[in-house]
């Protein structure tokens, strides 16, 4: 029995769980489910990663303290973890006294290493607000192509700089300008450790060869740069105990996070803190993002090294999260939490669509609605649940059959696949575990539509049969279920019950052996179809969160420019020009799509009485028809009517926005009735 302990990054305490994160949160859980599953003692080990200067403004705009602030995140995002089916043996945050007792411990160690020394540093400074800015946290306008409001370290032109070479920076905090003040940091000479960084790296099977190559490629072909470890009060963060008024950077006990969370869990569980971290008989694992692939594989090993901790077995590295081929975008909506996902659709469709996508390798993978949708549908309900559900209700009543039927081999072949199925989850390659068991799914479907139970179950001579075909069906499905298990732990569940048994007794061995002459409980209906419509409410939701939080965020006395730029003015117009347009107040009374047309929703306005206009408007991306009839609406109503491909359009309903989803209609204030002409 191997002792594994596994992490992934620690989430920072500012911002809810969504659904890129959930690449790396999943990902780990099914490996940890899987090693539980052979019967190793695996730990998932994880916390809030909670200091910084943001959580500092953020205590300070909120008036509560930092503490509060990191209490109900932790909440939160424990919360959004448990509704996707992660389950962690420990979840701590990073401000906790074990974890300042491990960064003690290593921060003595680095003294006594001699590898830290006293640097000055001039850095940009915030007047107003009395701190220190890191590079993201002060805008300018671009040195090289001028482009205003950039931040601190590069601009969208490709160029990077260091945050003095911006035009008339500006603090993101209070909009001051910064001033340069020097003050003296902590670094560490990594340097020192060059020879024993670039053995770790590149031998030894610790890294994906393509981080092994990046790391060779980018930083260990020269000397590594001494890194600053240290910042100035105000900062919220630990106080270096020998550098009083100096505080750890929170990379520094970021990571440490990952020591001081087991020592928690071991005061929790009595387990014995060194034979996970001091002695080496534990392996450890971490999962983490490429872009922060640099801290664990270079600095986190020399820690560790220094301090006399055990290195990492592996650092599994994972690629980025885009949606539909483009990167996250609040504004489109595909900035999703993982809580507004899990409100309306299950959390099996992300793990196994994600578990699809997941090959051990350090590429970006894409998440694509409709191909999801379609895979689920395929696999999970089709072909894996398909087959409880077509035999389960015929033996409700008798059981199983009391010995294991002959099947052509297929209980067999499942067994056959026991090594690889398994070194496949050992290798992180998830989508070669999806694609084997629904082979096996294949087999299973074609003996069961072969065999046709619902023949069968219409002839009382063929009872004996019927039970011996279902036998079958239900073996192969449990055996299916047990292997996608770290995937489907909640089908996994169900289906146990389905067979009266326990879903926490089960290792990935029990496949080996059928189940037979057992009774089932009723069968439920273990998974639905997904529905694309229910992806529609989740961007839009999500839309809606981004722009209230927007709303409220937004300075009244700041807004952007950015539409004026995108739309400059038109040329000057006269008074008799503008009487020429005749507006008015009207009221959608029908509204629907065009189904031929991408863009178009056809509408009848009424001006009053028995006055309508018919009016096909291009807002179908930004609103749903049943939302809009009844509203009130600014219309142009004397525009010459122009004939369409889909009828006459006889006016114009007045909007704002750029056009797609971002649409926004004009509605008069209260008081204002269909046929009010607009001055
Ligand atoms: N707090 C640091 C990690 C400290 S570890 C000692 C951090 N936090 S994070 O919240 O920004 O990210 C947590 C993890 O989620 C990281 O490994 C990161 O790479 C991953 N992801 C965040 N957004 C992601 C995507 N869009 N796609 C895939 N993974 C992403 O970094
Ligand atoms: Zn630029």
């Amino acid at each position: 029995m191997r002792k594994i302990l596994v992490t992934s990054a620690l989430p920072y305490v500012n911002g809810p769980i969504h659904i890129g994160h959930l690449v790396e949160y999943i990902q780990t859980d099914i490996w940890v489910r899987a090693q539980k599953l052979r019967g190793n003692h695996c730990i998932y080990i994880c916390a809030d990663d909670t200091h910084g200067t943001a959580t500092m403004i953020r205590a300070e705009a909120e008036g509560c303290t930092p503490e509060e602030i990191i209490a109900n995140t932790q909440k939160q995002h424990m919360a959004d973890f448990a509704a996707m089916e992660i389950v962690f043996d420990h979840y701590g945050n990073t401000n906790s006294p074990d974890n300042y007792a491990v960064c003690v411990e290593i921060w003595q160690a680095l003294r006594d290493a001699g590898l830290v020394r006293e640097k000055n540093v001039t850095q940009f400074y915030d007047p107003e607000k009395k701190i220190f800015l890191a590079d993201r946290f002060i805008r300018g306008t671009c040195p090289k192509c001028g482009r205003e409001n950039q931040p601190g370290d590069s601009c969208e032109c490709g160029t990077t700089y260091s945050p003095t070479d911006l035009i008339d920076p500006k603090s993101v905090y209070s909009g001051a300008t910064p001033e340069l003040r020097d003050s003296v940091h902590l670094f560490v000479e990594i340097e020192k450790l060059h020879d024993f960084l670039q053995e770790w790296t590149q031998t030894g099977d610790h890294l994906q060869s393509e981080i092994a190559n990046y790391l060779a490629g980018n930083f260990l072909c020269d000397a590594l740069r001494d890194w600053d470890i240290s910042r100035p009060a105000p900062y919220f963060g630990f106080e270096i105990p020998d550098a009083p008024g100096n505080y750890w950077y929170v990379w520094f006990d970021a990571p440490i996070g990952y020591i001081g969370t087991t020592r928690t869990y071991c005061a929790k569980t009595g387990e014995d803190f060194d034979s996970w971290w001091r002695d080496g008989s534990a392996e450890i694992h971490h999962f983490i993002g490429k872009d922060i692939a640099y801290f664990h594989t270079l600095f986190w090993p020399a820690m560790l090294k220094t301090a006399g901790f055990n290195l990492p077995k592996k650092v599994h590295v994972h690629g980025f999260l885009t949606v539909d081929g483009e990167k996250m975008s609040k504004s489109k909506g595909t900035f999703i939490r993982a809580a507004t996902y899990a409100k309306h659709l299950s959390a099996a469709y992300l793990r196994y669509y994600y578990a699809t996508k997941t090959t051990g390798r350090a590429e970006d993978l894409d998440l694509d609605f409709v191909d999801m949708a379609q895979r689920v549908n395929a696999d999970l309900v089709g072909n894996l649940v398909n087959l409880a559900s077509r035999t389960a209700k015929f033996v409700q009543p008798m059981g199983l059959s009391p010995q294991y039927p002959e099947d052509g081999g297929l209980f067999e072949n499942a067994v056959a696949q026991y090594d690889t199925i398994l070194a496949a989850y050992e290798a992180g390659d998830f989508a070669k575990v999806t694609r084997l068991v629904m082979l096996l799914g294949n087999g299973a479907n074609k003996f069961v539509e072969d065999a046709a139970p619902w023949v069968l179950r219409k002839d009382p001579e063929k009872q004996r049969q019927l039970q011996d075909v279902c036998t079958i069906a239900l073996n192969l499905y449990r055996q299916m279920v047990i292997y996608l298990a770290p995937i489907l732990p909640n089908l996994a569940k169900e289906t146990a019950e389905l067979f009266n048994e326990n879903a926490s007794d089960w290792t990935f061995e029990s496949i080996k052996t059928p189940l037979v002459g057992t009774s089932l409980n009723t069968f439920k209906h273990l998974m639905q179809r997904m529905d694309t419509k229910k992806v529609e409410d989740i961007i839009e939701e999500t839309q809606a969160e981004n722009a209230a939080s927007e709303t409220k965020n937004a300075d009244p006395w700041n807004d952007s420019d950015e539409a004026l730029k995108n739309e400059p003015l038109a040329d000057e117009c006269t008074i008799d020009d503008f009487a020429k347009v005749d507006l008015r107040v009207a009221r959608i009374v029908m509204a629907e799509r065009v189904p031929e047309a991408n863009k178009l929703l056809h509408l009848t306005l009424s001006l009053g009485g028995d006055k309508r206009l018919n009016v096909f408007a291009g807002i179908k991306a930004a609103y749903n028809p049943e939302d809009l009839v009844g509203r009130l609406v600014v219309c142009v109503a004397n525009l010459k009517p122009r004939q369409m491909k889909f009828g006459l359009s006889e006016g114009m309903v007045c909007a704002a926005g750029g056009g797609g989803k971002e649409v926004f209609l004009l509605a008069p204030d209260d008081g204002a009735v269909p046929g009010h002409r607009i001055h």
